[in-house]
């Protein structure tokens, strides 16, 4: 039998670390290393080809996933799932490691009740939001491809005398902003977790101008969905010239930072000497409070992610 590797959902940096581990750990064992290309559309159409070393030489610094992605509708019907178990079964393919997020792991956790095939999930999304660990794959990248546009974004409104409102991704969920905005010392951080007060927001801020700001830094996260009104906030009644910029699908981007690189590197060779160890894996592989566990499908499952409080607190200042 053999062990395969894909990615669904939202890419990732780290990705391409992870596939380049999967595919060197499996050979080491003597392990058929098979790739699924364009994540659950392309298990259902098929595309996977047996990997060799050279398919995955010169891919450790790349941003996104060679194996390319997709959010599959079609994999909600059970006649899709059907036809997707068909092929792993033609190539002897028993084991799957599942690059994703919250909306791969629920569908895995789907294909598991219906065919039992082995699997383990390592998470992974820029949200950083995957319920049962405190890190996913390619967040730090994405904190670091934020910071580098702050920075930017910085020296311009330092220039003219302007607020920037800095939207972020994160689906619902505020993570990416909340630690921006602290680790680039912004001034006003909004994102759906944190309740947060315009008006005394504003007379901080136009106190501190009246004391000698020359510019201001809002991060908003696009899940709590007023990047415009803070916008309209900040002229009218702060009184300084604001501009928006939404950071957008440039914060999917990036080469993996080196702690990307090597959190692909650990969770993916546990995965796969989790697979080769255990016969009936449907487990997602979590790094919680500094140590890697492996948890139940059910359990990843059965929970909604919370920011630590310890880290929201951080924000205290700028929300009030
Ligand atoms: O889940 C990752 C993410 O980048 C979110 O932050 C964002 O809301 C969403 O995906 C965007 O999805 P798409 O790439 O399909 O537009």
């Amino acid at each position: 039998m053999a062990i395969a590797i894909m990615c669904s959902g939202g890419d990732s940096a780290g990705m391409n670390p992870a596939i380049k581990t999967f595919v060197e750990r499996a050979l080491v064992h003597d392990e058929k290393p098979y790739l699924i290309y364009d994540g659950l559309e392309g298990l259902i159409d098929n595309k996977i080809s047996l990997a060799s070393y050279q398919d995955v030489s010169n891919i450790v610094h790349r941003g996104g996933t060679i194996l390319r992605s997709s959010r599959s509708k079609r994999f909600f019907e059970y006649k899709y799932r059907k036809i997707a178990y068909e092929n792993l079964q033609t190539l002897g393919i028993d084991k799957l490691v599942v690059l994703g997020g919250d909306g791969s792991f629920r569908a895995m956790g789907q294909f598991y009740e219906d065919f039992r095939v082995n699997f383990v999930g390592v998470p992974s999304t820029i949200d950083n939001d995957i319920f049962g660990t405190d890190y996913c794959l390619g967040v730090d990248t994405a904190l670091n491809v934020i910071r580098v546009s702050i920075d930017q974004i910085r020296d311009t409104a330092s220039s003219f005398r302007r607020a920037f409102v800095i939207e972020t991704m994160g689906r619902d969920c505020g993570y990416l902003a909340l630690v921006s905005s602290v680790t680039s010392g912004a001034e006003v951080c909004i994102i759906p977790e944190l309740k947060y007060d315009l008006k005394s927001l504003g007379n901080r801020l136009k106190s501190q101008i009246e004391n000698g700001r020359i510019y201001a830094l809002c991060i908003v996260s696009e899940g709590a969905k007023v990047t415009d009104k803070v916008a309209k906030w900040i002229e009218e009644d702060v009184g300084m010239q604001a501009r928006v910029t939404i950071l957008g699908h440039t914060q999917r981007g990036g080469n993996p930072t080196v702690y990307d690189r090597l959190m692909a590197f650990k969770f993916s060779r546990m995965a796969v000497d989790k697979l080769l160890s255990d016969d009936k894996s449907h487990e997602v592989i979590v790094f919680k409070d500094s140590k890697f566990e492996f948890v139940s499908i059910e359990y990843i499952n059965s929970g909604k992610y919370q920011i630590e409080p310890e880290l929201l607190t951080l924000a205290d200042r700028m929300v009030q």
